[in-house]
């Protein structure tokens, strides 16, 4: 991307207003962590509500310090190992993170994308002072993450189009299509509050112990991945005739997301159907589908995860959920 562009971004940036950036998980609108201006901007253009906390996004690990406090040492392992990249850390705040930033809370949601854009114009921001930006996902509250430019300004908009987004950073598809993990440190034990792009035993592998998920880690309500305006089913494929049959049979049509083979068998009775080649395939294109899904006048959406893969249904199971 042209540098010229990414000045621009950052100057848009100190001046307090919204830039829609791409990540490497998805479209991002940032704002000056720092601004209340620019922090209640964000929250106005997503109608989210305001206790719920926005992540800060930082150049490198060198900003943790200056945003979080009594910092366990496994911190630099998690980097060292998986930053920049899809995950998120959870740490107790330093007095740099306001109430207006955290939703009142005692900690700080810290993540560094590998996108060369959002590298850069973090790079540019942090001035070796740790400036950092406050990056939620650039969608209206309760609707799917965008993973392309054109999807944000379909959303949100650009201000010139009566949107609320100062100025959109294209940088074509996102790489992995789906949000970080996020990883909470500051309890007892490291648990994961939302599944996203990095799995959990990457991240067990690393801290060198269990981490607390699901149920054990009682996340937050809401902390969900997907959310479609159809309904949702997770099916296992020995069920899926079953189940489209009974749809069939009250002319009520349908749309399906299923292993290609599967997807092929039922391309002609289903409304729409995606094949997957595999569970990479499947989480780089999820949203895509789930959202041109959604756009089709179907009365249900049927996705067959794949097989001896609890990982991909527990991201799936947050798909009936509000979104933020
Ligand atoms: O991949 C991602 O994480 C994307 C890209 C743009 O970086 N960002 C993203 O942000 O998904 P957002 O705001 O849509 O989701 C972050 C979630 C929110 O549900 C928020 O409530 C939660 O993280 N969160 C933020 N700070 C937190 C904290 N201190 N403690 C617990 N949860 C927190
Ligand atoms: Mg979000």
């Amino acid at each position: 991307m042209d540098h010229k562009l990414i000045e621009q971004a950052v100057k848009v940036l100190r001046d307090g207003g919204l830039v829609a950036i791409p990540t490497e998980t998805v479209y991002g609108l940032a704002g000056d962590a720092e601004n209340p201006q620019a922090i209640s901007k964000i929250y106005a253009a997503k109608g989210r509500p305001a206790n719920r906390a926005l992540t800060v996004h930082v150049a490198g690990a060198e900003a943790i310090n200056s945003w979080a406090v009594d910092v366990p040492p496994v911190v630099k392992k998690l980097t060292d190992a998986f930053w920049p990249g899809p995950l998120t850390i959870v740490l107790k705040r330093s007095p740099r993170a306001k109430d207006f930033l955290t939703g009142g809370q005692n900690s700080v949601a810290l993540r560094c994308p590998s996108d060369p854009v959002a590298h850069e114009v973090l790079k540019l921001f942090d001035e070796g002072k740790g400036n950092a930006l406050a990056v939620p996902s650039a969608n209206s509250f309760g609707k799917l993450s965008p993973s392309t430019a054109q999807h944000v300004k379909d959303d949100l908009g650009l201000k010139a189009d009566g949107g609320s987004v100062d100025l959109i950073l294209d940088g074509g598809a996102c790489e992995l299509g789906i949000e970080s993990t996020i990883l909470d440190l500051t309890g007892e034990k490291p648990k994961i509050l939302r599944l996203g792009a990095l799995g959990i035993d990457k991240i067990s592998s690393v801290l060198g112990c269990k981490v607390l998920y699901g149920a054990e880690a009682n996340p937050p309500r809401g902390l969900k991945n997907y959310a479609t305006n159809h309904t949702l089913e997770i099916v296992a494929a020995e069920y899926l005739a079953g189940k489209t049959q009974f749809l069939a049979r009250h002319f009520q049509t349908f749309g399906i997301i299923a292993p290609q083979t599967i997807a092929k068998r039922f391309s002609r009775v289903s409304e729409k159907a995606f094949g997957y080649k595999d569970e990479k395939d499947l989480m780089l294109h999820l949203y895509d589908w789930l959202r041109q899904l959604d756009g089709l006048n179907i009365k249900k959406i049927f996705v067959v995860p794949p097989q001896e893969s609890s990982e991909v249904l527990d991201r799936l199971t947050g798909a009936c959920a509000k979104k933020d």
